[in-house]
């Protein structure tokens, strides 16, 4: 794409299994919609100890990376990838800070203030760059086509 369609982006978007299991689903996809992003692909999911080790991979010399992989594991994660212009810097504002705990202190709209609970069950996952919105939807979504996807559209 070329001018002010360069910007619609794609990210990968992960309701954790603490948002799943708590029922926060239908309400953070009807923040997502009303945020003006679109929803092109979803997918309920369970992921196993391999799958989210390897999502995961960037931060296995971590100490919190086991808990983090047994969390992640625990139960059903509902896995999205969403559409906008400045999909990746919107969502990752839209979310909130890691710590759902100071994210209820500095940032009270946010999903992580709304749904989260603490550093580790923090309620959603966002890329934090293109490049990684780019591996991550590869990652679970082989068929789809991320990053900057203004060229697949003809008017923007
Ligand atoms: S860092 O230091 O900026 O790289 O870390 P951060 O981006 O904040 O966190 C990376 C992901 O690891 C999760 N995390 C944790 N899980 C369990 N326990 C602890 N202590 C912990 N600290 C960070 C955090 O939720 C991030 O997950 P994602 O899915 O990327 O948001």
């Amino acid at each position: 794409g070329s001018g002010g369609a360069s910007s619609l982006e794609r990210t990968l978007a992960m309701i954790k299994p603490d948002g799943v299991s708590g029922n926060y689903s239908d309400l953070i996809k009807r923040i997502i919609v009303e945020a003006s992003f679109n929803i092109v692909k979803e997918m309920l999911t369970l992921l196993d100890e391999q799958t989210a080790s390897a999502f995961y991979l960037e931060h296995s010399s971590r100490t919190f990376f086991p808990h983090l992989v047994t969390y992640m594991t625990s139960g059903p994660v509902l896995v999205m990838v969403l559409e906008k212009r400045n999909a990746v810097s919107d969502w990752r504002g839209l979310i909130g800070p890691t710590d759902a705990q100071k994210a209820k202190i500095s940032h009270p709209h946010s999903i992580r203030a709304l749904c989260g609970k603490d550093l580790q069950r923090n309620c959603v996952h966002g890329s934090d760059s293109t490049s990684s919105a780019e591996r991550e939807i590869k990652f679970f979504f082989k068929d789809v086509v991320s990053g900057d996807v203004a060229s697949q559209h003809d008017e923007l």
